[in-house]
């Protein structure tokens, strides 16, 4: 029997061969995007409280409404904009289910998906097993990964049904701006082009910088699927509870799609979900707790002879390693797990040509003891 792969070119995702690759050689992992410390004990009891109530059977499709509703409410109080929990509020199994349910549900064959890179990595499948087509706009550090709306404008043609943002952005850090939200309005306003805004890292934004959703904006609102996750923003990423927020039409095509995929999302953790919400302070105070470790890591690499603008959001940090070496970023990541201990990732896995920049990405949602060895195995290169 022969198998006709659907995916021939995909093999096995980088954060899995450098987390493997981290655990062979026992060292310090800074690849892959979760935290090594644990949640708030309180979260974990309230789990263990709505298991042992009988919260164990199936959630509605659209998630239990108690967490709809205090997703309502707090998008509300962020953002200025209501959503209504009964017919734009869906819970999914993560932002990853999120982010495919929102692609299937708007792109068909031969349709056109413009995408930022260097991206987060399900995007470009996701578009190619509906049979679309990213059409990619390349972000680069000699610009600070800034996009230059002039190009996207250029890349647009009748053909594109979809524009993906992730603000704050995985890998690079950076965030969007509302300038950058009012160009992309003035390109999108008398198009049926819709918007996915991949926006887990929106609790981990520094430096008092505001989070620009492009829900924001009238004119991108109604076009928008935003994708959240709870796993970033509650040291839960294995819990892989997300929602997507839309406008009521929208969120009728997303839910179609969802019933098939997962239909509906772990109970018992949505209910707890629901009650910690309640206490604002859990997720506003995420910032202020992320920014002092990119700073503890930032002056912790002080002597390692990187070069980097310090990200302005997510929980990693981007370096240019230059001065230090030529090789390319995908043998300098094995090597420095090998012989350093200290995982990361390099940047070139997240463009579609594999541009190399020379840039490594490393992950700071670690403990301070972590940061503190890591910076000392660094700063000997
Ligand atoms: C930009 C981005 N989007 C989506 C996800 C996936 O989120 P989840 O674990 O909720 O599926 C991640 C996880 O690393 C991410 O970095």
């Amino acid at each position: 029997m022969q198998i006709q792969s659907k995916q021939p070119h995909i093999g096995t995702t980088i954060f899995t061969v450098m987390s493997q690759l981290a655990n062979q050689y026992q060292a310090l992992n800074l690849s892959q995007g979760f935290p090594n410390f644990d949640c708030s004990p309180q979260l974990t009891a309230l789990v263990h409280l709505y298991m042992q109530k009988g919260m164990n059977q199936y959630a509605p499709l659209a998630g239990v409404l108690p967490l709809r509703e205090i997703i309502a409410e707090k998008t509300e109080d962020l953002y200025g904009v209501k959503y209504h929990p009964e017919t734009e509020i869906t819970v999914v199994s993560g932002a990853t289910e999120a982010l495919y349910a929102a692609i299937t549900a708007l792109v068909d064959t031969n349709d056109e998906v413009i995408l930022f890179e260097p991206c987060y990595d399900s995007y470009e499948p996701s578009i190619r097993l509906n049979g679309g087509k990213p059409i990619f706009v390349t972000l680069t550090p000699d610009n600070q990964y800034k996009i230059d709306w002039q190009v996207v404008k250029s890349k647009i043609s009748a053909k594109t049904k979809l524009i993906v943002l992730n603000t704050p952005h995985n890998p690079t850090g950076t965030t969007l701006s509302a300038d950058d939200l009012e160009q992309l309005a003035m390109l999108v306003k008398d198009t049926n082009i819709c918007i996915v805004s991949d926006e887990v890292y929106e609790h981990i934004i520094f430096d008092g910088r505001q989070h620009y959703s492009p829900i924001c904006h009238p004119v991108l609102q109604e076009r928008t699927l935003v994708c959240g996750s709870f796993g970033k923003t509650f040291h839960v990423t294995g819990w892989k509870v997300g929602y997507c927020l839309a406008p009521k039409a929208l969120s009728e095509e997303f839910r179609k799609v969802h019933q098939w995929l997962t239909f509906s999302t772990v109970t018992p953790i949505q209910y707890a979900l629901a009650d910690f919400l309640k206490d604002k302070s859990n997720y506003l105070s995420l910032s202020m707790f992320y920014q002092q470790k990119r700073d503890k890591f930032i002056d912790c690499i002080k002597n390692a002879r990187f070069s980097f603008t310090p990200a302005e959001g997510s929980f990693f940090q981007c370096v240019n390693y230059q001065n230090i070496t030529d090789e390319n970023d995908y043998d300098l990541a094995k090597r420095l797990t090998k012989e350093i201990g200290v995982a990361s990732i390099p940047i070139s896995v997240f463009y579609h040509g594999k541009n190399d920049y020379k840039m490594l990405r490393f992950c700071f949602a670690k403990d301070d003891h972590t940061l503190e060895m890591a910076g000392e195995r660094l700063s000997k290169l």
